[in-house]
């Protein structure tokens, strides 16, 4: 029987605790962002499916019922372009696109219960529904709004439809919305000689009429449900931002043509695809309920569900979920998630993933060269709950799968498999000859659980190879190899090996979530049933396992600078593209301006200098920043705010010396003026590190 165990607070979700006090099997539906279906997937996407896979898998093998579903996002102008390039309807570029996706998540073992698309007769019925009753409710209003408009292709040009001069540094060929070259965002009526992308006609200025919900119906309704527990302080503070701004309308149509569902009673006008892109969610767990008799929409949809509905996202898009998509169903009587789980972006190698560094790597590509497992293990080693950026560095790769899983977890079984067969035709000792060390394996076994229900992987992960450390210590400790020389002692060999044996199945229960692949063939040797969480409580004794094949290999180096290789050559075909219809002017996005050349005269003008951290301290309800005391020898420290509190704690840094740009004009922020900015190196995250002078350097002296 399957026993499910308390875990103990704290967990991100008042839910969580009431159903585990009760200890009943929760009933919990888990999304992933529908991913757009203009292009492949990518090293970026599988963060986010590859962090949603591992939870699920969690959550089943601990006996919870756990629904995860996913559809393509099939609506939108990109798309619509994008099959037009290529001379197909858009219909059947989504299909197209919609049978490589299934293939690529299949193969890095990302198993949906449903992965169905926004396209679908579901997702229109429960649209027009949500619309009708939105209207209803007085949710939705209407004004006419001035646009441009290309005459040649006779449609309205989204702002990223638009390029031209940026108006701040000149450079060419810019986007209506931001510019690629310094950064700067702006709206395309700034942008010089403006020119639509798709038919390169001039724009015109064109009016029409447009729906809008009104978010700011939900303002009092938002602000409660944003502190709720569902979201992280991280977020909510961030969107505290916006809520205090006062919310704006949200203009959820769009004109023919346009790929998409027409609005109900009014014709050639359609859907915006972020306003049917959430609702896809429901849709594609009704379709799955469809063949499902255990699985009923309403028992999760219907408020005060007691169901859970937890959604994975990126960053970019927290203000679709955490402000539109509660609104909406608040507004129409749905119950509203509870979590909505926000990771970071993806850098490969410390920098945004390039095509000419080879570091745009698809699924595809990966698959060909390397083990999907190596990747979820290294993503998995380092997530967090958080939502600060992950860095894919190939080396790191190579050396963590190869120490921690080849050398660590694998060797356990292989150092003590062969002894097995061939001196005790295959049977386990009927004895535990550690009972102390497997009970610590057994008891760590709840803290690695909570640590993956509140998405602390990395963590969890560090758990795991300080248990795989103990055992190999213990091993290098009795030596079997030398045991096995000796005459008479049989029986030890026996109980040692079995004993590394059992330490090993453990771990692969621990690991299941994250290697399921390595965990059947695991199973295959051990000749068991498919392990659950709660297999990690009994013990493998006076049992026959089959003989031991390799379960992992380890990573070769030259594999992943082929697929860097690879990589270059696969890209060099693919044509450029902008992301479908999220706006890029998104403050989320943090994107990184790409530096552009100056002389000797404008280095001279940054005045750097010497700067000794007086003191540090949080600043209360900023996500990101310390509040820092900077000596420079001058009569007033200096107060600057600094977006290290990820990498480091205040005290670490009191006593530090460091360098500052101390002639940066005075910025007002929400929590004070910061007069000066500190420097730092890193990708971003932990990895940040602020640059620390040589012993010498002075408060106040000048950096040349
Ligand atoms: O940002 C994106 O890639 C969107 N296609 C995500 C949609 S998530 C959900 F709302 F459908
Ligand atoms: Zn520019």
């Amino acid at each position: 029987m399957l026993t499910i165990y308390r875990i103990l607070p704290p967990f991100p979700y008042s839910l969580f605790q009431q159903h585990s006090t009760r200890m009943s099997q929760r009933k919990i539906l888990v999304t992933s962002a529908l991913p757009y279906a203009n292009g492949p997937l990518h090293m970026g996407h599988l963060v986010e499916y590859i962090q949603t896979d591992i939870w699920v898998r969690f959550q089943k093998l601990f006996g919870n019922q756990c629904t995860y579903v996913c559809a393509d996002d099939a609506h939108g102008t990109a798309i619509s372009l994008h099959a037009e390039k290529q001379g197909i309807t858009p219909e059947e570029s989504v299909a197209l696109i919609n049978k490589e996706r299934i293939r690529d998540f299949g193969d890095f073992l990302v198993e949906f219960d449903n992965y169905h698309s926004t396209h679908s007769e579901e997702n229109r019925k429960l649209s027009e529904a949500i619309y009708l009753k939105l209207k209803e409710n007085g949710h939705i209003a209407s004004r006419n709004i001035t646009q441009a408009f290309d005459p040649e292709k006779q449609m309205f040009l989204a702002d990223r439809y638009i390029k031209g001069e940026c108006p701040k540094c000149g450079a060419d060929d810019q986007y209506g919305d931001n510019c690629e070259q310094c950064g700067a965002t702006y709206s395309p009526t700034d942008l010089k000689n403006p020119k639509s992308a798709i038919s390169g006609a001039v724009p015109v200025e064109k009016e029409s009429e447009h729906f809008f919900f009104k978010l700011s119906d939900f303002d009092g309704f938002l602000k409660e449900w944003t502190r709720s527990g569902s979201i992280s302080d991280e977020i909510a503070n961030k969107l505290a931002e916006w809520l205090d701004a006062g919310l704006q309308d949200w203009d959820i149509s769009r004109d023919a043509p346009y790929f998409g569902f027409e609005i109900p009673g009014e014709p050639g006008k359609f859907f915006y695809v972020w306003l049917d892109a959430p609702i896809g969610y429901m849709a594609s767990f009704e379709n799955l309920c469809q063949r499902r008799d255990d699985l009923n929409f309403d028992d999760y949809w219907k408020k005060d569900s007691d169901c859970e509905v937890h959604h994975f996202i990126g960053k970019d898009i927290v203000n679709f979920h955490c402000l539109f998509w509660p609104a909406m169903l608040e507004g129409t009587g749905y119950r509203t998630p509870t979590s909505v789980n926000v990771h970071g972006y993806l850098t490969v190698n410390g920098e945004k993933m390039s095509k000419s560094r080879g570091t745009f790597i698809t699924a595809r590509t990966y698959l060909e060269h390397l083990d999907p497992e190596y990747l979820r293990y290294y993503y998995a080693a380092k997530l967090s709950s958080r939502i600060d950026d992950l860095d894919l560095n190939t080396e790191d790769l190579v050396q963590r799968v190869n120490s921690d899983l080849v050398g660590k977890v694998v060797n356990i079984a292989s150092r003590n498999a062969g002894f097995i067969k061939k001196r005790f035709g295959g049977k386990l000792s009927a004895n535990n000859m550690i009972p102390e060390l497997t009970a610590d394996f057994q008891e760590t076994g709840s803290r690695i659980a909570e640590l993956y229900e509140g998405r602390e992987f990395g963590k969890a992960m560090r758990e795991i190879m300080a248990l795989a450390d103990k055992a190999n210590a213990w091993i290098d400790e009795v030596k079997p190899w030398v045991v096995a020389k000796e005459e008479g002692k049989d029986q030890e060999l026996h109980d040692i090996c079995s004993a590394g044996i059992n330490l090993f199945r453990l771990l692969m229960i621990y690991l299941k979530p994250v290697l399921p692949s390595m965990a059947t063939k695991a199973e295959a040797f051990l000749n068991v049933e498919p392990l659950a969480w709660a297999d990690s409580q009994t013990l493998l004794l006076d049992h026959e396992v089959n003989k031991f094949k390799p379960l992992m290999t380890r990573v070769e180096s030259d594999k992943v600078d082929a697929m860097i290789e690879a990589s270059k050559e696969v890209l060099a075909k693919m044509s450029e593209q902008k992301p479908a219809e999220t706006p890029a002017s998104n403050e989320w996005l943090e994107k990184e301006p790409v530096a552009e050349q100056i002389n000797f005269d404008d280095f001279a003008k940054v005045d750097l200098r010497i700067a000794r951290i007086a003191n540090a301290e949080h600043v209360e309800g900023a996500g990101k920043l310390l509040r820092l005391t900077l000596d420079i020898g001058e009569a007033e420290p200096r107060n600057v705010f600094a977006g290290i509190k990820s990498a480091y704690s205040p005290e670490a840094l009191v006593g530090k010396f460091t360098v500052m740009v101390a002639n940066l004009a005075p910025r007002k922020m929400k929590f004070g003026v910061s007069e000066g900015m500190v420097l730092a190196a890193g990708p971003g995250g932990k990895e940040l590190w602020i640059l620390e002078p040589h012993e010498g350097a002075q408060p106040g002296m000048r950096v040349m």
